[in-house]
């Protein structure tokens, strides 16, 4: 039987999630389990049977969820997306014990209420289960056993059941989290976008909760992100068990063979906040790894942690999010508004009205003009000046949504001699923008 899926992700990370789909379909799978469609804003649609849902399922860093598509139709009113809600054999799935919860997403639907229409593909579904199965299910929008996703475009309804349950994003080990963590997914896309690969040094001197180093340290053992989590396909009648029993024994092997032979993964973290890097200890425990060096150190005084480049990864505080915390150039130690209130437990706060900290990114371009030689650095921000605030010239940028924040993850090249530089944005030098031809600054 051929299945119809979609798996939203991150904005931007399209292309990049395709790939990771091929992947896994090309080194776990039969020919045929998965196969890559489309990729549209916010996803990518694939088909297969139940081996190659399940393997998205278990196998994806960058899916949000995996969906199987159950109905496709054109509507022009709630009372269309109720009779195909309506005509649908979900009683063939659940039954009527499982707990139900419905969400829509729209683009330029006509309709005026979501909410209506959500309650009316909800009263199609519950109205079905007690023709076909003598009661309805409950609804529970915390903790459902089931959960239904009605699409809307202007004039087509489509209707999916989730197979992941909680979002794929929430692995199972992180509890710990800082302030403002990136998801897993984003990170996870980020990472692949960077073209890291597992031997690589990896550096990360922001590194708080430590999404980007979990991620590449799970890459690097071979583990799967969903073998320590449940998902909603356990919960629907059809789903190839037998499959998934197979998929999972063969990445608990995979995680076990990897673990059997510790080697130095080169992966490397560091945050000025003690805080900070203890969330990030007691997350890569869960995890199941311990030998991720992390040291407590202001990101301008950083040095290379490998005698060979690697990639270094980074999203510093944002200006809106969090502020930049530690001492400035002079050495003087900066408190943070939290601390100056008296309140400060994790060393920094949400500062909405607060200018990024230009002295700090400068400081932070020097360090890696002057030390980071052969490196490849990415950096993750909401704020396009970026690059003029460390006098860096990017090599490239690619526009990412961290949440509803618009970011854009910048690559500068530190290739020796010829490191891209630019004057502080709004300078007033001629050059400003454009490569200087005057090499590294040392
Ligand atoms: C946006 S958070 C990074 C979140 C991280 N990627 C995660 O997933 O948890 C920015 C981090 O920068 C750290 N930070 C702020 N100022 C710093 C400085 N001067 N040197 C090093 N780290 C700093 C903060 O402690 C915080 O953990």
């Amino acid at each position: 039987m051929s299945l119809d899926f979609f798996a939203p992700c991150p904005r931007g990370l399209e292309a990049a999630l395709a790939a990771e789909l091929a992947e896994t379909a090309q080194q776990r799978l039969p020919p045929g389990a998965l196969q890559v469609g489309a990729e549209v804003p916010g996803g990518v649609h694939f088909r297969g049977n139940w081996a190659g849902g399940i393997a998205a399922n278990l196998h994806s860093r960058i899916a949000s969820r995996v969906l199987l598509k159950i109905a496709q139709r054109p509507y022009r009113s709630e009372q269309d997306i109720y009779e195909l809600a309506r005509e649908q054999r979900w009683d063939q799935w659940f039954t009527p014990d499982e707990t139900l919860r419905v969400d829509i997403t729209a683009i330029k639907s006509p309709l005026r209420s979501l909410e209506f229409a959500t309650l009316r593909v909800k009263d199609g579904i519950c109205d079905r289960m007690r023709d076909k199965a003598g009661a309805r299910p409950s609804i529970d929008t915390a903790y459902p056993d089931v959960r239904v996703f009605a699409f809307l475009t202007a004039n087509e309804c489509t209707l999916y059941l989730d197979t992941s349950g909680e979002p794929l994003f929430k692995r199972g080990w992180r509890l710990d989290k800082g302030a403002a963590p990136l998801r897993e997914n984003l990170a996870a896309g980020i990472l692949r976008l960077t073209g890291w690969t597992a031997g690589t040094p990896l550096y990360d001197p922001m590194c708080g909760s430590g999404t980007f180093l979990a991620e590449a340290a799970q890459v690097a053992q071979d583990i799967a992100p969903g073998l320590d989590r449940r998902f909603g396909f356990e919960s629907l009648k059809q789903a190839d068990m037998a499959a998934w029993r197979h998929l999972k024994s063969e990445a608990n092997t995979a995680r076990n063979a990897a673990q059997s032979k510790p080697r130095d993964l080169l992966i490397f973290g560091s945050d000025i906040s003690d805080v900070m890097l203890e969330k990030a200890r007691a997350n890569f425990k869960r995890a199941g790894f311990g030998n991720v060096p992390l040291k407590q150190l202001d990101a301008r005084n950083m040095t290379p942690p490998s005698d060979a480049p690697g990639v270094l990864v980074a999203n510093p505080p944002y200006g809106e999010r969090i502020e930049v915390r530690g001492r400035n150039a002079r050495g003087e130690a900066r408190p943070t508004a939290r601390e100056l209130r008296g309140d400060d437990d994790e060393g920094f706060r949400r500062a909405k009205d607060e200018a990024p900290d230009a002295e700090f990114f400068q400081a932070l371009g020097d360090a890696l003009k002057q030390r980071f030689t052969g490196w490849r650095a990415f950096v993750l921000t909401s704020d396009r000046k970026l690059p003029g605030q460390l006098r860096l010239r990017e090599a490239a940028k690619t526009p990412l949504y961290n949440g509803a924040l618009e970011c854009r993850l910048f690559r500068f090249d530190l290739i020796a001699g010829s490191v891209r530089q630019r004057p502080a944005s709004g300078g007033a030098n001629p050059a400003a923008g454009k490569d200087n031809g005057n090499g590294d600054a040392n």
